[in-house]
């Protein structure tokens, strides 16, 4: 064994630079879908700071953008489990080395039409970055879906940005991109969360300014903290119950300075 490990290291150092250097680029393709285009606008960052390609995927009918309408087509669609169909994709997902996934959340997962292409096939053995934008969902559940529904997928990252703050997309795509070698720069190492521990008055008033202005999380209740602090201020992993209903994770950040705390992802 030593003597393997040896020779492997003279192979190496007697390697080229040159050969070393000409590594082919990695072939990164942006697919996404998008309904109001809000995943489009990340979709676009991603595809203009690689250079990928990109392709949306489209519904052969096409959907209502009307949020109301479109919340009880898919409704209708997801009881009768529809795969609504969808026009023939411009590019050969066989050719990527690595797939840039995007799409809303709808009800907890990637949205319907989504499932028609994960149905499809074409992303079985493929590298896949999954992304999505929410009201509130993080990426979690449909990740976990993805891995269930795809044989062989391999997932090395993945994240969502809520719609409520596009503002601070292109921070979470940059980490991701340096993460996966395809931006230069440095990421700040991350620290893990403190253990889960009964939260404090201030912690609970964070929480609570956090949801205050989501509707949908009203009446959620915390029942434990924990927190790093980055170079930006606190980030919290809140457990808390209530609101829609059921036990979920809250990620919230307190950034220094006057700036009210938000929410960056609740996964259930
Ligand atoms: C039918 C439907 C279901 C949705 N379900 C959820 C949900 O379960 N969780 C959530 O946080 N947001 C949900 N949303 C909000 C969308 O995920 C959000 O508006 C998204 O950013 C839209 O992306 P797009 O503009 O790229 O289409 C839903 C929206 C629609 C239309």
């Amino acid at each position: 064994m030593m003597l393997m490990a040896g020779m492997l290291v003279t192979a190496c150092a007697s390697k080229p630079k040159a050969e070393e250097a000409e590594e082919p680029a990695k072939k990164v393709l942006v697919l996404y879908y998008s309904v109001t285009n809000t995943t489009k606008q990340i979709a676009e960052y991603i595809q203009q700071k690689t250079g990928a390609d990109i392709e949306a995927i489209q519904t052969v009918e096409e959907l209502p953008t009307d949020y109301q309408e479109l919340l009880q087509l898919s409704g209708k669609m997801r009881e009768s489990n529809t795969l609504p169909e969808l026009k023939p994709l411009a590019h050969n997902v066989a050719d990527y080395d690595l797939i840039f996934f995007g799409y809303p959340i709808w009800f907890g997962t990637y949205a319907q039409p989504v499932k028609t292409l994960v149905a499809s096939g074409v992303l079985s053995g493929k590298t896949v970055v999954p992304f999505c934008t929410s009201g509130s969902s993080g990426v979690k559940e449909s990740a976990e879906n993805l891995k269930k529904d795809v044989p062989n997928i391999n997932i090395p990252e993945s994240f969502n940005v809520r719609a409520s703050l596009m503002d601070k997309m292109p921070a979470t795509v940059d980490r991701v991109l340096i993460s996966l070698g395809l931006m230069e720069g440095e990421n700040e190492v991350l620290a893990d969360y403190s253990a889960q521990q009964a939260p404090t008055a201030d912690e609970t008033a964070i929480f609570d300014a956090a949801i205050s202005t989501y509707p949908m999380m009203k009446g959620a209740k915390v029942i434990s903290a924990g927190s790093r602090t980055t170079s930006k201020g606190t980030d919290y992993k809140f457990v808390a119950e209530g609101g829609m209903g059921g036990t979920m994770d809250v990620y919230v950040t307190k950034e220094n300075g006057d700036v009210a705390p938000y929410f960056t992802a609740v996964d259930r």
